[in-house]
């Protein structure tokens, strides 16, 4: 477990053969790799932190028999929504197994998850602690969090980072937001019981994290000192990094709680602090679980000035996965109808933007109509960011079993759901 693991591979007979079953784009996700990344994270957490806490975060992947697959591993569920909430319970996750994100939560959203039972609401604005003061009655057994941006440039791609000065989320910790959003919590009462950060995602180096931790734990025994509040959690976040190329290299899970525990431990046992420390993975539990496989639809030889650039189209595109269009994501595509001599080809979808999905790739140069392609890591951020554009209909996600075997998770979404919302003839 304190290896990094494989990135996931199907072999090409199984591809084909999926891709035939299911048709293609195919989300595929190997449920192996889910629980050793699952059992890496406990183990780790275990060795690195007295008492922990752990969190899938569900915005990388919720499809139903994945969340249910991560709880079944001892994982709480983190949701962004009504709707995020309502995949947990679905898939089986009672409702105070739930955690309760983000910056804008409506009065509407706050008393379905009270309803719930939710067992943690993360609290993110002066406004939102306002409005679960007026619905304390309904609070029972929820226990309250309050996030703080560490003011730290997390150094990731400017729209995944979170945790720096100039944000959106939190109370900053400088010149006071958070200990003044402490205070307030205590004087009305409300079940605080702690606080939590996240930096950002596809971190490739936990140093960032691991020093929020220790901006995070100074600010804990502060609030010990100024208020009496003695934190029983602090919540490090998400934003582990996955492997999309091989040029990246990450950390592995044991390391990153290996640095979280050096750097926050220390000032906490010496401030008079034992809080359990909870982390809230999504991205380095699922992404490298899970691949994508295409259909090529043609290959084309254009002329630029005097040399060539080589098109290959697939069936899918920024609908099926929009990481590259939003992020300028990366990725590794491998044909697994053929082999032979390769070429730098750019693999684009079939929207109507320049929709360069994989650019400057290698395949082989025989690459043609009809080949069946596979992209790696796609289990994290692909599915769940999934839309109708162009009215193309949501891929199916199948699941491989330990075994071999494979499971439907999500089918393909059919003609009669992308129409059922339209009321005019
Ligand atoms: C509050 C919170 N926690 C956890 C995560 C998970 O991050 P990652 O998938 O990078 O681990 C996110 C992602 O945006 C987040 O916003």
């Amino acid at each position: 477990l304190e290896q990094i693991p494989e990135i996931f591979r199907l072999s090409a007979p199984q591809a084909l053969s999926l891709s035939q079953e299911f048709g293609t784009p195919l989300y595929v996700m190997d449920q192996l790799s889910v629980i050793h990344r699952c059992r890496a994270y406990k183990a780790a957490a275990k060795q690195y932190f007295p008492e922990f806490e752990l969190s899938y975060a569900s915005k990388a992947n919720s499809a139903c028999g994945l969340l249910t697959l991560v709880h079944s591993e001892g994982f709480h569920i983190d949701c962004a929504s009504e709707g995020e909430i309502r995949a947990a319970l679905r898939s089986g996750v009672r409702a105070e197994h739930c955690r309760f994100h983000g910056n804008g939560k409506s009065r509407l959203d706050l008393e379905f998850a009270l309803k719930q039972g939710i067992g943690q609401i993360i609290v993110d604005s002066l406004d939102e602690l306002a409005l679960l003061r007026e619905l304390r009655e309904s609070i029972g057994e929820t226990r309250i969090v309050l996030r703080l941006a560490p003011g730290i440039e997390p150094g990731t791609h400017a729209h995944i980072s979170t945790g720096q000065q100039d944000t959106k989320f939190g109370f900053g910790i400088e010149p006071g937001f958070a200990i003044e959003a402490t205070r307030i919590a205590l004087e009305n009462k409300l079940p605080l019981i702690g606080f939590h950060f996240h930096m950002g995602s596809q971190l490739m180096s936990s140093s960032i994290t691991a020093q929020a931790a220790s901006v995070m734990a100074e600010f804990a025994v502060e609030a010990k000192n100024k208020l009496g509040f003695c934190a029983e959690l602090l919540n490090f976040g998400g934003g582990l990094g996955a492997r999309y190329t091989d040029s990246d290299t990450v950390t592995s899970i044991f390391e990153h709680c290996r640095l979280l525990s050096a750097s926050a431990l220390p000032i906490l046992r010496s401030g008079g602090l034992k809080p359990r420390i909870a982390l809230e993975p999504g991205r380095s539990l699922v992404a490298e679980a899970g691949v994508t496989l295409y259909r090529v639809m043609a290959v084309k030889t254009i002329a630029i000035g005097t040399g060539t650039k080589r098109y290959v189209t697939v069936d899918g595109g920024m609908s099926d996965n929009v990481r590259p269009a939003l992020y300028g994501a990366k990725y590794t595509v491998k044909n697994l109808t053929r082999g032979g001599h390769e070429h730098t080809v750019t693999v684009c979808g079939r929207h109507c933007e320049t929709d360069e999905l994989f650019p400057n790739v290698e395949l082989p140069s025989e690459t043609a109509v009809g080949d069946i392609l596979e992209v790696l890591t796609t289990g994290a951020y692909g599915a769940s960011m999934a839309s109708n554009y162009n009215r193309f209909l949501r891929p199916a996600m199948v699941a491989i079993s330990g075994s071999g075997d494979h499971t439907l998770w999500q089918r393909r979404e059919s003609w009669e759901e992308l129409f059922s919302r339209e009321v005019a003839p």
